[in-house]
């Protein structure tokens, strides 16, 4: 199966090499081409450049959108068109950098990126908000853990998204929980009670019930 992944950086080039070890074909892009064909080359056999963003999307079933919230309605509307029939998997927390440095909040309180992003897409388009709830570096060290695999949330509001994100979750090596709908996906967010949790299955189902 082909996934497009745009945006290689931190978290968007973990995924795709979680993505690729797993067997899935990538086609990737990134705001400088040089990025994404870095990231192809290092890849290998599997991972391709694509020429653009709305290139990255041929002929694929699935886009993951590894971009920093303030990028992401640019990118959306870039590639609207092509995205009705589609996954849209989504990890980008609503944070950034304030003058100092330091980690700040983009949305209100309560207000979680899976209800303003659900909002920005076309009709048609499947939304999982998922891989965004751990750090890079945890993503890639917990990926294909054994004996028990290390349990990856999503969110959707749509079964079929579901299915999908879930095949995707267990092709980078994780377990598959689903913790609600979108309106839940603020507890897998920067400052939500999942995120950064490296647990098995029967734990990540106690916690989903937990709160
Ligand atoms: N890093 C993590 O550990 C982590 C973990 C979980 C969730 N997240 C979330 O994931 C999101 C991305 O974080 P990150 O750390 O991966 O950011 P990053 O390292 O800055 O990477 C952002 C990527 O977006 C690309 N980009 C920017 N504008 C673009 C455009 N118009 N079209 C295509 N690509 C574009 C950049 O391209 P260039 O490479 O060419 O600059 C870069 O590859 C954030 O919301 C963050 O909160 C990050």
């Amino acid at each position: 199966m082909t996934t497009a992944i745009i945006g290689t950086g931190g978290i968007g080039s973990a995924i795709a090499r979680q993505l690729a070890s797993g067997g899935e074909t990538l086609r990737l892009s990134s705001a400088d081409s040089e990025s994404a064909r870095t990231l192809a080359a290092k890849i290998g056999h599997g991972a391709v450049a694509a020429a653009g963003n709305r290139d990255a999307l041929q002929d694929a079933g699935a886009v993951v959108l590894a971009l920093r919230f303030p990028v992401l309605k640019g990118v959306i509307d870039e590639i609207a068109g092509l995205l009705p029939g589609k996954l849209v998997v989504v990890p980008s927390n609503p944070v950034g950098l304030d003058a100092q440095g330091n980690v700040v909040r983009l949305l209100p309180k309560g207000q979680s990126s899976g209800k303003v992003v659900a909002g920005w897409l076309p009709s048609g388009a499947r939304l999982a908000m998922a891989f965004g709830s751990m750090s890079a570096g945890l993503l890639e060290s917990s990926g294909n853990r054994s004996p028990e695999p290390a349990v990856l949330f999503y969110a959707t509001d749509d079964d079929h998204a579901g299915e999908e994100v879930q095949r995707l979750i267990r092709t980078a090596g994780f377990e598959p929980v689903r913790v609600g709908g979108i309106e839940q996906s603020g507890r897998l967010e920067v400052g939500g009670d999942l995120h950064d949790l490296v647990v098995g299955p029967a734990e990540a189902r106690s916690l989903i019930g937990g709160t």
